[in-house]
């Protein structure tokens, strides 16, 4: 028997393939294409204190091997989600974490403290990346920012919390240990790569919003070498996240530290592949000859 379920901190998957948040809806959209209980979790689109807008249009633009996009966090905020969104989450066969961003920390314990009350979710996952909200902080660019708002978050909700950092700092690891000693039970890495594209007949920036995040598979060796950096420095679960669209990825993600993954672009071109993915674990384990999910993290050897 091959055993895929996996445990990250307090947090219990029955497999390490989730959906990221903005990039699977509030699941509901994907219903008709995706048999839920073959993932090890759903992340629903980030939700804020309040309904956002979102940036001005065009919010997305396709790169080579990738897409930018400048959504700005458009959602209705964490009323609407617990009135229309989270009852029909918790009636779903997989675990659900729920995703929050703050303009401020206190906007990060509130929310928690709120959804800590709640049935049904696995976890909170605190976005602390996202690189385009207009005025607001990049939290996890500062360690003791980071810091403090998992510490508050830890107090005042019982769940399991996972801190989503972003890539764009000089050097994520002492970041990702800020969230670890503030009891962060795993580190999502990571969020998107700050880019910008320009349309140069007009002299015109592409996006709304100018910058944008970079996804998709342009990034997996960007994020691959960040899962493997924090892996083998700080001692905390890792949710590697970052251009996923094959098992080959998930099993180098899995090897290079990561404990459980996050697939997010692919899903725009390929609804399914979370699915698929997560059935194809068994054979590629069996290809190591593993019977657990366990036996292959972090188990990246040297060429010598
Ligand atoms: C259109 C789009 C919207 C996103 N929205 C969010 C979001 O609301 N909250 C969040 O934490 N990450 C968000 N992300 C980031 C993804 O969850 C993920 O971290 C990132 O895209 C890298 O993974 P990928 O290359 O597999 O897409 C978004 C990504 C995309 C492409």
């Amino acid at each position: 028997m091959i055993d895929l379920s996996v445990t990250l901190g307090r947090l219990h998957l029955k497999n390490p393939v989730l959906a990221a948040s903005g990039t699977f809806g509030y699941a509901r959209e994907m219903a008709a294409a995706v048999d839920f209980a073959c993932l090890g979790g759903i992340v629903p689109k980030t939700v804020t204190r309040h309904p956002r807008a979102g940036n001005t249009p065009p919010r997305t633009v396709e790169t080579a091997c990738g897409m930018l996009n400048a959504i700005g966090l458009d959602n209705d905020g964490i009323e609407y989600f617990l009135h229309h969104h989270l009852p029909y989450l918790r009636t779903l066969p997989t675990a659900i974490i729920a995703n929050i961003a703050g303009e401020n920390e206190d906007d990060f314990v509130d929310m928690a403290a709120t959804l800590g009350r709640e049935e049904g979710l696995a976890g909170i996952e605190l976005n602390l990346s996202c690189p385009n909200v207009a005025g607001g902080i990049d939290f996890a660019i500062d360690a003791e920012l980071t810091h403090r708002v998992v510490t508050r978050v830890r107090t005042v909700c019982p769940l399991p919390i996972v801190a989503k950092l972003t890539p764009n700092v000089t050097n994520i690891v002492p970041i990702a240990r800020a969230a670890a000693e503030a009891g962060a039970d795993a580190l999502s890495l990571v969020n998107t790569f700050v880019g910008m594209a320009v349309d140069w007949r007009r002299r015109r920036p592409v996006l709304g919003n100018v910058t944008g995040g970079l996804s998709g598979p342009a990034i997996k060796p960007l994020a691959l070498r960040l899962v493997w950096q924090v892996a083998r420095q700080v001692c905390v679960p890792i949710i590697g996240i970052g251009g996923i669209a094959t098992i080959d990825d998930v099993m180098e993600f899995l090897v290079a530290g990561a404990s459980a993954v996050q697939l997010g672009t692919v899903h725009f071109y390929d609804p399914t592949a979370s699915m698929r993915i997560a059935r194809q674990l068994p054979e590629a384990l069996a290809q190591l000859g593993a019977n657990s999910i366990r036996e292959i993290v972090g188990t990246l050897g040297s060429l010598t």
